[in-house]
């Protein structure tokens, strides 16, 4: 053999090892990138219901809650620790609740050694009072917004929403439900009763590092931390005794970065009441609903004496290529909670065919119009500045704004203090699910939706409310921007930029 003919075989053959081991390495990491428990939960643990928070009235008639937020330790595994944050308790938080009309103040109280904030998603109120990066608490502080209830009934929650560090401290455990009620909520036939035949369900998905949670984002994940495992209310691989024909389950995805498409394993249908904002319309018969992080759905099931079920979270069809859906939850599949029906179930009325009248706007006052292109490194180009007012509203105005996704991967849009009617996805009538009110929306590559909004202000020209990507690890890195709601004819004011 020529010297030359030895070279190109030895050349050759480090060149097929080297190519086998990448390719070896790379099918590893496609393989390994797909989590699913379909199957593998034992479902041994009662779920936990988040008890209903205490209040008292004040002399002039003001609800009053405290929150408390605190480090502390929780089982979730037995006879194993982990080190948590939570809301009067170890991990997440009580459920507020309040009525309609009604005046609330909330006095949160930081424990942390650390600033954060305490943000009510989805409540129409002043901005003052919003909970947003502009209101910061204080390591040792407390804070006591106040508003009155003047939206329809609905499931929302609250969170922290310190800039920069949101992710972490939802992550953590601080979060929980504020569920308003209003009369027609009160006069429906629905199930009603919490904890026994209407449930909260915060899902979020987790990972273990001994006496921590290990919140480390993969190499490829670009949508942030994605767990290998889900819980409800922090209860893992939770089942739940049912003792009534239907029952009411409040979905809330509380995970920072992975979205789900729930529906169950034996493929039942249930109905949809509601959406994050309140009731539909009507009642909507369907196999599969699709919560992207922050959005809720309001779920009516119809269980028969003695079965079993499980809420699942199946793949996605709509998270974009090949490489997003595997590196980016699209792939993934969750068992969720299991569903026992008890031997005998008391009887539950037939659901109403009508729930309501939406209060959303139909878009046909819109005075004018506003879009926003989402890419990861900013919206329209820009990435959120605490001291920059980006979009300045008219107290008293509808509006329409366009968003749109062009990014190669899937983000949402959330927009604080209003809730809004999607008119259009893609140029054509939005599905059932996404008809009712809304205040959060998947908008997954290649997506463009118009929304329909009203801005009842107050006014504050000084303090903006945010619009943001809810995938918390976007938010973070600066997905966000602000608007501020004027007077006719005013000026935006310069909002101060705290840092923390
Ligand atoms: Cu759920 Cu800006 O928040
Ligand atoms: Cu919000
Ligand atoms: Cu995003």
């Amino acid at each position: 053999m020529s010297r030359t003919k030895r070279l190109l075989i030895i050349c050759g053959s480090v060149l097929t090892v080297l190519s086998l081991l990448v390719g070896g390495a790379f099918l590893w990491l496609w393989t390994s990138a797909e989590v699913h428990t379909l199957g593998e939960e034992p479902f041994d643990n009662a779920l936990a219901i988040p008890p209903l928070a205490e209040s008292r009235v004040d002399k002039d008639g003001t609800r009053v809650f405290d929150l408390r937020m605190q480090a502390g330790q929780k089982e979730f595994r037995e006879g194993r620790k982990t080190r948590t944050w939570g809301f009067n308790g170890d991990y997440l938080g009580p459920t507020l609740r309040a009525e309609r009309g009604e005046k609330v103040r909330v006095r949160v109280r930081n424990d942390l050694n650390e600033p954060s904030t305490v943000h009510w998603h989805g409540m129409h109120l002043p901005a003052k009072a919003d909970g947003g990066p502009h209101q910061m608490v204080a390591a040792g502080a407390t804070w006591a917004p106040q508003w009155t209830i003047d939206q329809p009934a609905a499931s929302l929650w609250y969170h922290p929403h310190p800039h920069g560090a949101t992710e972490k401290h939802v992550q953590r455990g601080l979060a929980g439900m504020f569920i308003l009620d209003d009369d027609a909520s009160e006069r429906l036939a629905l199930p009603k009763r919490y904890g026994i035949d209407d449930l909260p369900l915060i899902v979020q998905d987790v990972k273990f590092d001994g006496a921590d949670f290990d919140h480390g984002r993969g190499m490829m994940q670009e949508a942030g931390f994605l767990g290998e495992r889900t819980m409800v209310n922090g209860t893992l691989s939770p089942y739940r005794e049912i003792n009534d024909e239907r029952v009411r389950l409040r979905l809330l995805n509380a995970s920072t970065a992975r979205t789900y498409n729930f529906g169950f394993s034996d493929d039942r249908t249930f109905d949809l009441i509601g959406t994050d904002g309140g009731l539909l319309e009507r009642p909507s018969s369907l196999k599969r609903i699709q919560l992207s992080p922050g959005e809720r759905a309001e779920t009516v099931v119809t269980m028969r004496p003695g079965e079993r079920t499980v809420l699942r979270s199946f793949p996605q069809d709509n998270y974009g290529d090949a490489w997003q859906e595997r590196f980016n939850g699209g792939d993934d599949s969750f068992d969720v909670l299991q569903l026992r029906a008890a031997e005998r179930l008391r009887p539950s009325p037939e659901l109403p065919a009508e729930l309501g009248e939406l209060e959303l706007p139909d878009g046909s006052e819109a005075v004018r119009g506003r879009h926003f292109d989402l890419k990861r490194s900013g919206i329209n180009g820009r990435a959120m500045a605490m001291d920059r007012v980006d979009e300045t509203v008219t107290r008293g105005t509808t509006e329409t704004w366009t968003v749109r996704n062009t990014n190669g991967m899937p983000h949402n849009f959330h927009v604080h203090d209003v809730q809004f009617r999607v008119l259009e996805v893609n140029g054509k009538t939005p599905p059932v699910e996404l008809r009712g009110p809304k205040d959060t929306v998947f908008v997954p590559n290649g997506t463009t939706m118009k929304l329909a909004m009203r801005f009842e202000g107050p006014a504050d020209p000084d303090t903006p409310y945010m619009y943001h990507c809810h995938l918390l690890y976007h938010e973070d890195q600066g997905m966000m921007g602000q608007f501020v709601v004027v007077e006719k004819g005013q000026q935006a004011g310069r909002p101060g930029g705290h840092q923390h």
